[in-house]
């Protein structure tokens, strides 16, 4: 029987919230504190506040045990946990570093509570020196060194499946200085790298099991750290590089997709994150890629390559709008269908989404936009307000309504689900121009669109008519 820890997760966002649930789900007794009073109402009436596959099951039954609690109460939730992991924001500074300001004052109230041992564990993404920061401030605020160890225990967790991703991971990274520390780091994954908790019958499915349990790996503070960014750079890398290949496919006329196969059969390689398309966005890569190379500055190490990631990533998207003006002629006075909102397909976030940039710019060169997306509408109206020329639908068919093109920004699966002939008869003009290659060019064209992608051949119709035919 594995033990059950007291825990307090500092923090309700993606990581806080989901870490939260899945660690009252392995059997521990869980407070997740905000200092937003309103969101902690809310989630203590079962609200739940992100869209995420699983998360409102967790959440339902692990509150209706105890076994979760939301408060805004840190200093009681300090003294009642053996370990309190600090999943706050850490947004990027103009200078392009992570700015710790609220790691750093979450760091001073925990101080203030700590009465007997604690482990604090970083879950944010932080630079690799943050460990010695916190530590710092809990000794400045007057608790004894023996009193508590920082550690770092890197969210790996990928938005739409993070609770899989949290339950069933790649690996788990422990980055400790101390063995008591480590011990109980490791005694609150025990459910999962023991197997006890793939074998229960109301486990979360995913790709584990107990046969085929997580790899657990115990690494210093600072290696924890730095694997977290490393991770995060490397695979932004992986996208910028695909995108430049893709780029090159289209001067030649080869399909990127063709390249990708046989690069990603490869072992070394890896078939993975080598999807051509506008750019990367979220939460996480803009921000930690440049996060990470403010850290190799600082520390006078040269990573001139990740500031190339950026810059491809930037230019992904200025190259993808050139391409919709060469397919209109003209953007001034076009009516466009947007398909997508989300900085990707399985969630309604919309931070630094490659989607809204391009909207933006469309909207800027004179065009009118009506955009649907299965989740994100409501957060995109809160940043981009509905207005002469940018409307929203529910509708994935009326997005295209008599529009002059259609364009994919987001790679949800319900869109390649579409009936293509009924978007085919809805649209003025059939002009799809997608971003994330969610269709087969030849399939479109043989359905009669004018249909360009990423790094694969165009397919052009020989007459792009308005559709004599309403549908059906
Ligand atoms: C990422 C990391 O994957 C995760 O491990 C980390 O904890 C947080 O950051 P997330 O931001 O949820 O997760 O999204 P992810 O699925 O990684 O996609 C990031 C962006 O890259 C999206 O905009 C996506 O559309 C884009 N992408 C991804 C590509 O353009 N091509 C690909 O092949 C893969």
């Amino acid at each position: 029987m594995s033990e059950s820890i007291a825990i307090t997760v500092v923090g309700s966002g993606y990581v806080g919230l989901v870490a939260a649930a899945c660690f009252a789900e392995i059997g521990h007794r869980v407070l997740c504190v905000d200092n937003d009073e309103a969101k902690v109402n809310a989630l203590n009436q079962g609200v739940v506040p992100i869209h995420e596959e699983f998360l409102p099951e967790l959440l339902g039954r692990h509150r209706a045990s105890g076994h979760i609690q939301f408060t805004t109460d840190l200093s009681h939730a300090t003294q009642a946990s053996q370990a309190i992991f600090i999943a706050v924001g850490t947004p990027q500074s103009q200078t392009g570093n992570a700015d710790l300001s609220y790691v750093d004052a979450v760091a001073s109230e925990i101080a203030r509570s700590i009465q007997s041992y604690k482990v604090i564990v970083e879950k944010s993404t932080v630079p690799v020196y943050t460990n010695d920061w916190v530590r710092r401030t809990i000794e400045r605020n007057g608790v004894s060194r023996s009193l508590f160890d920082v550690t770092s225990n890197p969210e790996f967790l990928r938005e739409g499946t993070a609770v899989k991703d949290f339950l069933h991971p790649d690996r788990i990274v422990l980055g400790a200085d101390s063995d008591a520390a480590a011990r109980l780091l490791a005694a609150i994954y025990e459910p999962l790298t023991s197997g006890s908790y793939y074998d229960r019958s109301d486990a979360v499915p995913g790709g584990r099991s107990a046969t085929d349990l997580p790899p657990l790996l115990e690494t210093s503070t600072k290696a924890a750290e730095l694997i977290k960014h490393a991770s995060n750079a490397f695979l932004a890398m992986k996208i910028s590089f695909i995108n430049v290949v893709a780029n090159l496919c289209e001067a030649v006329d080869a399909d990127v997709d063709q390249v990708a196969r046989g690069m990603g059969l490869d072992k070394r390689i890896g078939k993975r994150f080598l999807s051509a398309g506008i750019g990367y966005g979220g939460s996480c890569f803009p921000k930690d890629v440049a996060a990470f190379r403010y850290v190799a500055q600082q520390l006078g190490i040269d990573f001139g390559l990740l500031a190339e990631v950026e810059k491809i990533n930037e230019l992904q998207k200025e190259r993808f709008f050139q391409k919709v003006r060469s397919a209109l002629w003209t953007l001034r006075a076009k009516r466009l269908g947007v398909l997508g909102l989300a900085f990707k397909g399985g969630t309604d976030d919309i931070r630094e989404s490659p989607a809204l940039e391009l909207i933006r710019m469309l909207l800027d060169a004179g065009s009118s936009v009506c955009a649907h997306d299965p989740a994100a509408i409501e957060r995109a109206k809160l940043e981009m307000p509905p207005r002469e020329n940018l409307q929203y639908t529910d509708d994935p068919y009326a997005a295209a309504d008599n529009a002059d093109a259609l364009l994919i920004l987001t790679d949800w699966a319900e869109f390649s689900r579409l009936d293509l002939k009924r978007l085919r008869y809805t649209l003025r003009y059939p002009i799809i121009i997608d971003g994330r290659n969610l269709f087969d060019p030849r399939v479109m064209q043989d359905l009669g669109f004018t249909y360009l992608s990423v790094g694969r051949p165009s397919q052009h119709t020989s007459v792009e008519s308005a559709s004599t035919k309403r549908w059906p």
